[in-house]
């Protein structure tokens, strides 16, 4: 039985009919609409609405629905559904009888999907930040490997100053850890309930609100019926972060890319996630990384799609709304795959130490550390930098770094030079000389993996008292 015939005369144009569907893709709604119907059905036994007989006769329904679906699949083979809703109440009364069709009693399908789609985004976001901390994880282990490794930093995409590989894979960790709180933000704003709002003006029967709130888990009940059928901001607020995510993801990808080109070599492509060319032989292809890289596009354009669907639309629960779903759930999916992808292939890189130690030994990287050291001898810090400035146009036309000149010569720039100007040049002065929270000095790099280390474990406690 379809859910609204009774004011139609003529059938519906059969395309038409197919074509405004949504249960091809909102059927993945369906644990989310059992778990809200169950709740609706228990507030509506408390209005008098249901008998205990029939309650419990629904309940008993909704559990097989789910249990059928889950053994059988081809269950949700369903030409006739319009959408989860529509099945569950086919479904049920076909289970039960007309008492199935009590069911929806004072509730509107504005409320449901409503509902499930809150239902959906809290509990992916408890997926995706439960992934984030095996990421952060995984990268937080490579910088403690890493030791006292050494690479160079760049700025413009030139040489800079040296850091240590452990201080730039945390950088990634900021980024990620970031992305798990804002999404713990998106979740705290969407934890409450729209059922009990109706269609629009809030529902027909003196329905217990705060009860099926309660029994969802939801902090609480939405304050306004007319937006609590029509707002999708929380879906907004989700593919944004999402977004973020994914271009943290993409910015990550470029870099290994760049960093396991022959140009740099400083990391080997691990071969479990690479591929060949079917022309040329020699080649090992960052795959992987591209992909992530690409894909970072698709859930950009989710997020735009999603917005373009929801600005013009006037208040309240309007058709376009069905179109928020799959760019909602190809954004999760694109991110569910790709996270344990990148983690697995954070394990698995090899870091060429040497080839990044090299690097950070030469094109002057320790320039700055040079006109620090004549900073604390007293000379002002312009003059310093132009001092060594000049050191390094003459290192430039001799084809040296600065610890190569002479200490005579240094001295006729500046009699601030002295013999222990060299051992502040040496890597691990320069990298010593960053000491200050935040920064890349080897003690400072270890107390940051400890208050990272801190930080991943309270996202993975709080993930775990949602669970
Ligand atoms: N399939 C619909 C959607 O996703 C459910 C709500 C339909 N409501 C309505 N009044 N036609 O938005």
């Amino acid at each position: 039985m379809k859910m609204w015939s009774g004011r139609f005369r003529q059938p519906l144009d059969p395309d038409f009919e197919h074509w405004q569907r949504s249960f091809s893709f909102d059927r993945r709604l369906l644990k989310y609409e059992l778990a809200a119907s169950s709740a609706h059905a228990r507030a509506l036994k408390a209005a008098g609405i249901l008998s205990s007989d029939e309650l419990i006769c629904i309940l008993q329904g909704l559990e097989q629905i789910g249990k059928s679906a889950a053994a059988t699949p081809a269950l949700l083979d369903d030409d006739e559904a319009e959408d989860v809703h529509h099945f569950v109440e086919k479904q049920l009364a076909a289970l039960i009888g007309d008492t199935g069709y009590k069911l929806h009693s004072g509730r509107s399908r504005n409320e449901q999907i409503a509902t499930d789609l809150r239902l959906y985004v809290r509990a992916t976001i408890d997926q995706m930040r439960q992934e984030l901390a095996v990421l952060c994880d995984a990268l937080t282990d490579r910088a403690d490997q890493a030791a006292d490794a050494a690479m160079p930093a760049y700025t413009h995409l030139q040489r800079a100053e040296p850091v240590l590989l452990g201080h730039w894979l945390l950088a990634y960790v900021e980024m990620f850890l970031r992305d798990a709180e804002r999404l713990a933000d998106c979740r705290k704003r969407l934890n409450v309930c729209p059922l009990g709002s109706g269609a629009v003006a809030g529902a027909t029967l003196p329905l217990d609100r705060a009860s099926m709130a309660d029994n969802l888990g939801f902090d609480g009940t939405t304050a306004n019926s007319i937006d609590a059928t029509s707002d999708r901001d929380f879906a907004l607020e989700f593919v944004n972060v999402l977004s973020l995510l994914a271009l943290h993801l993409s910015r990550w990808a470029e870099e290994m890319i760049l960093f396991s080109s022959q140009e740099y070599s400083f990391l080997v492509l691990s071969e479990a996630y690479s591929t060949g060319s079917s022309a040329m032989p020699q080649k090992k292809n960052p795959d992987l990384l591209e992909l992530v890289r690409g894909k970072s596009g698709r859930v950009l354009g989710n997020a735009t799609a999603l917005m373009v669907a929801v600005k013009g639309l006037p208040l309240a629960y309007n058709k376009d709304l069905q179109e928020t779903q799959e760019p909602l759930f190809d954004s999760s999916d694109t991110l569910l795959q790709v996270l344990p992808l990148v983690t697995g292939w954070m394990k698995a890189v090899e870091f060429n130490n040497e080839r990044m130690q090299q690097a950070a030994q030469s094109g002057f990287m320790n320039a700055w550390a040079a006109a620090t050291y004549l900073v604390k001898r007293g000379v002002p810090s312009r003059l310093a930098h132009e001092r060594i400035g000049k050191a390094v146009q003459l290192c430039i036309e001799r084809g040296c770094e600065l610890q190569d000149l002479p200490l005579d010569e240094l001295q006729s720039l500046s009699p601030a030079f002295e013999q222990d100007f060299f051992e502040s040049l040496k890597l691990a002065a320069v990298l010593a000389v960053h000491d200050v929270p935040g920064g890349t000095a080897p003690s400072r790099m270890r107390q940051a993996i400890h208050g990272t280390r801190k930080r991943i474990e309270s996202l993975r406690e709080e993930v775990h008292a949602h669970a």
